[in-house]
């Protein structure tokens, strides 16, 4: 197996600057150890994310000449709507600036204090906008989701059971929507099958309750269900993008993953009457209901982004990259969740760092190492992300999962990128008994990890805490 070639070539280039490890020392140290605040033009080779940071090809930057301005009715609006009615069958299309836009508006429309939203696994935004209203974001994904070594082929599945009991205790009045997130980002990028997602509706159908999806990264799910559930090996990604959509009621999206485009997003819904609540509540806050917060350009770029989605040389390409990536490491002896996810490689900071307790952010020491040592920029999933204290005890809870996420954006980079990733990685973890446990300064009382400051631990303090 070696890295899958590129089904594109490359028309503009966007040089990179190379900094010292010694400026990068001060930089990440001026930031308090967060690589949040590290300028980007300092980054090599950024992980950070892969949302937004998809480069666009020729037929999108072409649709943004296209655009047509107009503040109501644009003509891109109208391509856009029936693109997404295409792909995902619901009749109502309503653009959002980005995902978590479409998260507030839905569940600020739908969810009353002491409500409770189930879900494969919340991710951060989607669970602080369901904290936003008062009620709880409960994960139910399967066990075997939360162990980073289970070799599961749809570890992003939602357990049926887990969720059955949820809604027989809890009723319908007190869950108004059921969701699941393909793929599921927060357990390691990792798909739900459609025999899943079959079984969840059939729990929600029980119960009356509607099923929405956040559908960030369905390309790369669907791309999964075909390669690896029986009986998908023929079908397009198209048509099992429309069977699993077809067993839902809507989606929140985030057009900056799986819509190929830098901002963006949408809710598409078959409830009419949460599309006038959403709706009147969008006009408000976001934009008239055809542009949403968007330019007309922005959306022609994402009608054109959803089609080019889900193009399989596309697909292939894609998905191998962030395997092979994972392959590399896994080769070395590198802790990662395996099978490796749709749109990055996760490293399990637990067994690379075990003198590290979680107390002292393993994951985000190892975040700080890749950008002094290598100019990598990946992001910490777990203690710092997801740690809190309980309200009632006061006690630290930390998360099963401690991830370091090398997410890989799309059509970016190149494989030899890939490769130097890889190497610098597996140095690191050949000299991981240099690494030290970090400590909290500063902590903003929600999403903390956007704007938390920390410092180093000395060596001794490490052992001490973590032995
Ligand atoms: N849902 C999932 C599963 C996501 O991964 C994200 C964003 C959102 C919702 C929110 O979308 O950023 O457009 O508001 N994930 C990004 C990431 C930030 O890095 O994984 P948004």
């Amino acid at each position: 197996m070696r890295f899958p070639a590129e089904p594109f070539r490359i028309k503009v280039v966007e040089p990179l600057r190379r900094v010292t490890r010694e400026e990068r020392e001060r930089l990440i140290r001026e930031a308090g150890l967060n690589i949040f605040a590290v300028p980007a033009d300092s980054i090599y080779v950024d992980l950070l994310t892969d949302s937004g940071t998809s480069a666009m090809s020729d037929h999108q930057w072409a649709g943004l000449m296209l655009g047509d301005e107009s503040y109501a009715g644009s003509r891109n609006y109208y391509h856009f709507a029936e693109t997404v009615r295409g792909i995902f069958g619901y009749p109502h299309v309503i653009p959002t600036h980005q995902g978590r836009m479409a998260e507030n508006l839905l569940f600020s429309s739908v969810l009353k204090p002491g409500d409770v939203v189930p879900n494969n696994i919340h991710f951060d935004t989607t669970r602080a906008n369901v904290e936003h209203q008062k009620a709880e974001a409960r994960d139910l994904v399967i066990d075997e989701g939360l162990d980073p070594t289970s070799p599961h082929p749809f570890k992003g599945n939602l357990d049926p059971v887990k969720l059955d009991r949820t809604l027989r205790q809890l009723g319908r009045e007190r869950v108004p929507l059921v969701m699941i997130t393909v793929t599921n980002n927060s357990g390691g990028g990792q798909p739900v099958a459609m025999a899943n997602v079959r079984e969840v509706r059939e729990v929600c159908d029980r119960h009356g309750v509607p099923l929405i999806f956040d559908a960030c990264r369905f390309a790369e799910n669907c791309w999964f269900i075909q390669q690896r559930e029986p009986g998908y090996a023929n079908r397009p990604v198209r048509e099992i993008a429309r069977e699993m959509f077809a067993l839902g009621d809507g989606c929140t999206m985030s057009a900056k993953k799986d819509g190929l485009v830098n901002i963006g997003g949408f809710l598409a819904l078959t409830n009419a009457e949460w599309v006038e609540k959403i709706t009147n509540l969008l006009i408000l806050v976001e934009g008239f209901p055809t542009y949403g917060g968007l330019a007309g350009r922005d959306l022609e770029a994402m009608a054109r982004g959803l089609e080019e989605v889900l193009n399989e040389d596309y697909l292939a390409f894609r998905v191998g990259q962030v395997a092979q990536l994972g392959r590399m490491l896994d080769e070395a002896g590198v802790p990662i969740v395996k099978p490796v996810g749709g749109h990055a490689v996760y490293l399990d900071a637990r067994r690379f760092l075990p003198a590290i307790p979680q107390s002292q952010f393993p994951g985000q020491s190892l975040v700080v190492a890749l950008y002094r040592e290598f100019g990598i920029r990946a992001v910490e999933v777990g203690s710092l992300m997801f740690g809190h204290r309980d309200p009632a005890t006061g006690e630290h809870v930390y998360p099963t999962l401690d991830l370091v996420r090398l997410a890989i954006p799309r059509r970016v980079y190149t494989t030899e990128h890939m490769r130097y990733v890889a190497e610098s990685v597996i140095q690191l973890h050949r000299e991981r008994d240099r690494l030290k446990g970090l400590a909290l300064v500063y902590e903003a009382p929600v999403l903390r990890h956007f704007t938390a400051r920390l410092e180093e631990l000395s060596g001794a303090e490490t052992v001490a805490h973590g032995g």
